[in-house]
């Protein structure tokens, strides 16, 4: 043969006529579906498209291991509440920006509601008529942004990038915007202490644009608030805000399964023994719950969430104390749940034992490079 056409071709490859005629145009090769194209045209087109379907399902690969899921959970996927993490630049205010949230929506009559008790806190808010929860996590940003890298794994939805309004960008400034871009984790800006008498929000607008963060009242699509987190001001609306920002990434999980997530912090508490701060990225975790984290296991004996209280079950995104691993976990380190006690002990020991070996080969190895040396 000596070709097809455009129509015959957007057939075989399975796509629209207009966007196989939008390509050719762009390329300067066909105007209209009925030219004929020679063999190698054709083939160049059906790789072109090839990729693109390919990048597709690439990206719905990635997004899947990033946030926890595998194909049973893309059935049964609710909305989640938005993983916030703070950064910027220092004494911009990202602890005092924190605290003040924590105080204004927390009400301190609840158990726990102005200490800080374990490394998150969750706040309701008011959002389109309905009830819901924006998470915190106080890990600094950088940290947990190093974590995720590691791991590939997505602790973090949004990024809070606090700005001094007196002061604009800084070095740790570029270098948050540049952590958070390498990790696609979108950034809500707060400009903070737009009280003081110096403070100009729009010059740290335009420095942010020298950055590639475009505020939304300038065309752009960066989302940037205004506040003080001595007055409380406009507070409100950056929680609003990343709502919004929660609804453009589509944020969800399979709350009908077993738990998976990753330690947040861990430590041995003289009296309760090993304690562990567990955020949950997918499923319910339950108490008795046979769980492993690296090497460690155990049934969660306990649960206690961030307002110090007692409870049965944590669903996703929410922040939680455990007790009754056998040890203390490495903050970082993902955590498991299994339909057994047995399996789980199983587990964590192939694991001890993979991670046993493995430091007697280390050994070894390094040992034989010392006897290669002296020979
Ligand atoms: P590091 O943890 O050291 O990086 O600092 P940080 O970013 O956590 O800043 P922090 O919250 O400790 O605030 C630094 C200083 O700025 C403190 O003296 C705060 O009281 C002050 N500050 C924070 N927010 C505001 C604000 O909105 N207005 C004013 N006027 N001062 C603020
Ligand atoms: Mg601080």
């Amino acid at each position: 043969t000596n070709g097809l056409t455009v129509h015959e071709l957007a057939q075989e490859i399975k796509q629209p006529d207009t966007e196989v005629i939008k390509f050719l145009f762009f390329k300067g090769i066909a105007t209209n579906i009925n030219q004929t194209l020679d063999i190698p045209t054709a083939k160049m087109v059906a790789e072109a498209f090839e990729v693109e379907v390919e990048t597709a399902e690439a990206e719905s690969e990635a997004k899947k291991t990033t946030e926890m899921l595998d194909d049973a959970d893309l059935e049964n996927l609710k909305q989640r509440p938005p993983v916030v993490t703070i950064m910027g630049h220092v004494d911009h205010g990202k602890t005092s920006l924190l605290d003040a949230i924590r105080k204004a929506k927390v009400a301190s009559g609840e158990a726990g509601g102005i200490t800080q008790h374990i490394g998150a806190y969750h706040v309701d808010v008011e959002h389109d008529g309905n009830k819901r929860q924006v998470v915190f996590l106080d890990t600094p940003g950088h940290e947990a942004f190093t974590a995720m890298r590691a791991r590939g794994t997505r602790v973090t939805d949004i990024a809070v990038l606090v700005v001094a309004a007196d002061d604009g960008v800084r070095p740790q400034t570029i270098e948050a915007i540049s952590h958070a871009k390498a990790a696609q984790v979108p950034i809500v800006t707060a400009i903070n202490k737009i009280d003081k008498e110096t403070a100009s929000a729009d010059r740290v607008k335009q420095e942010l644009m020298e950055h590639g963060l475009v505020p939304e009242e300038w065309g752009g699509d960066s989302i940037m608030v205004p506040v003080s987190a001595i007055t409380g001001e406009n507070l409100d609306l950056l929680l609003e805000m990343l709502l919004l920002q929660a609804e453009v990434e589509d944020l969800n999980a399979n709350p009908d399964r077993l738990a998976k997530g990753t330690v947040i912090e861990a430590n041995l508490d003289k009296a309760r023994g090993p304690v562990a701060t567990l955020l949950i990225q997918n499923g319910t975790l339950r108490i008795g719950d046979s769980m492993v984290v690296g090497s460690v296991f155990g049934k969660v004996r306990a649960m206690i969430d961030d307002r110090l209280n007692r409870v049965e079950a944590a669903s996703p995104s929410f922040a939680v104390e455990v007790l009754g691993l056998n040890d203390v976990p490495q903050a970082g380190d993902e955590f498991e749940i299994f339909a057994s006690e047995k399996e789980a002990r199983s587990v964590a020991d192939d694991r001890a034992t993979d991670q046993r070996q493995s430091r007697i080969q280390q050994s070894l190895a390094s040992r034989r490079v010392t006897l290669n040396t002296l020979s």
